[in-house]
């Protein structure tokens, strides 16, 4: 048998789902309400913070865990919202996009055989991530309709093996965040068991109906033992710049440094400047972009509803998860190709967040983070959907 062929581990999944819809939506000229990147403007006064760094010729390699003046805003912006205090010396990581800092820290944490807790529905990436870390990915149910996770279930799935979990709050696809009696419960069982938190908490001022998020590194006998994994990309509307950044404990920051200076070397240097300028704009800015996305949220659960789509309304992040029962399709990926050729708007399968794709039948995901105009048009194109319309077309 030839071995010119992919390796055993990329077989093992798929492409993105995610990645994939934002390209059949061009193909279909469709309104993209699938991948959540937004397509208005990025603020102003970050692009010039970046454009003034180039000027500046930062364009020559940073340190490789990140320039010192974006790790010192890190720490200070963590301190100041949360009161814990950050080595920025020893504990902050930066990486290019929360992507390549959470698959260098299962790289850099995490060893093959080991299990990792991944609830369920998940961010795609995070399936891959265990998969190429050589680790098993143990999956427990969040239920709708408030994603709730059966405190037994997730008891049951801590052992021996275990060694970590990775949480994500404001979460994607669900809209949900984690209250503070979730998250310890989940500290009890990871102080328990030894287990390593990894959580991705890149939505977390993205947040609707005055839900409070909280750090799971914020919970008592946690900061030794969590990674808090955060990025520029949807807090700045800056997807594309890829620059991420863990904060963890100064043991684990060793191997999370050492596995991202040999996939990137480091973020983009003037980028991360621009980072470092960011993080000290005023609260404003920060109360302006969840009052924004409050009105995008209700906008489209408005018209999703009256087309039909049940909607489980999110607490936080910028997307929508939906039932399409009411369109009587035998399942969420033949209603989505549908949805994109025969109505121009593109959304996610739900199969994507899910192991097993008949738990995700008559899910759909929609991001809101979109220009008025576009929402315009979508709400245009949807209004054409009828329920059942397949069974009676
Ligand atoms: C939960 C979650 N984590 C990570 C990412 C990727 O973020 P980044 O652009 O920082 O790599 C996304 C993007 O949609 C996401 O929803």
């Amino acid at each position: 048998m030839s071995k010119v062929t992919p390796s055993l581990k990329a077989a093992q999944f798929t492409e993105s789902v995610i990645r994939e819809m934002t390209r059949l939506a061009r193909r279909h000229n469709a309104v993209n309400l699938s991948q959540g990147f937004p397509d208005f403007p990025a603020p102003p006064e970050i692009k010039a913070a970046a454009a003034a760094a180039i000027d500046r010729d930062i364009n020559q390699y940073a340190i490789t865990w990140g320039s010192p003046r974006l790790r010192e805003a890190i720490a200070t912006d963590f301190h100041r919202r949360h009161g814990l205090a950050v080595d920025p010396e020893t504990q902050v990581t930066v990486c290019c996009g929360s992507t390549e800092t959470m698959m260098a820290t299962m790289l850099g944490v995490v060893d093959p055989g080991d299990e990792v807790i991944v609830f369920e529905p998940f961010y795609e990436n995070y399936g891959p991530d265990a998969i190429l870390s050589g680790a098993s990915p143990r999956f427990v149910p969040l239920r709708e309709p408030d994603w709730t996770f059966d405190p037994d279930e997730l008891a049951k799935a801590f052992n021996d093996n275990t060694r970590a979990i990775i949480i994500n709050t404001p979460n994607n696809p669900t809209g949900k965040v984690f209250s503070r009696e979730e998250l310890e419960r989940i500290a009890a069982l990871c102080q328990q068991w030894d287990v390593i938190a990894i959580t991705d908490e890149i939505y977390e001022h993205i947040l609707y109906d005055g839900t409070v998020h909280i750090p799971l590194a914020t919970i008592e006998g946690m900061a030794e033992r969590t990674v808090t994994i955060n990025s520029m990309s949807k807090i700045f509307s800056v997807t594309g710049w890829r620059v991420g950044w863990a904060i963890s404990p100064p043991a684990l920051a060793v191997g999370i440094r050492k596995v991202h200076d040999f996939l990137t070397v480091g973020a983009p240097a003037p980028l991360q400047e621009a980072a470092a300028f960011a993080l000290q704009l005023p609260e404003d800015y920060y109360r302006d972009l969840a009052a924004h996305y409050a009105a995008r949220r209700d906008r489209l659960l408005a018209v999703l509803e009256r087309t039909g789509f049940r909607c489980y309304r999110p607490s936080g992040a910028y997307y929508i998860m939906t039932d399409i029962s009411a369109f009587g399709f035998d399942n969420d990926v033949d209603f989505t190709r549908y949805l994109v050729q025969e109505i121009g708007v593109a959304g996610v399968p739900g199969s994507s967040f899910y192991r097993d794709p008949a738990r995700a039948r008559t899910k759909l995901r929609f991001c809101f983070c979109k220009r008025d105009e576009t929402l315009d048009e979508a709400e245009r194109r949807l209004a054409k959907l009828q329920p059942m319309a397949r069974a009676t077309s």
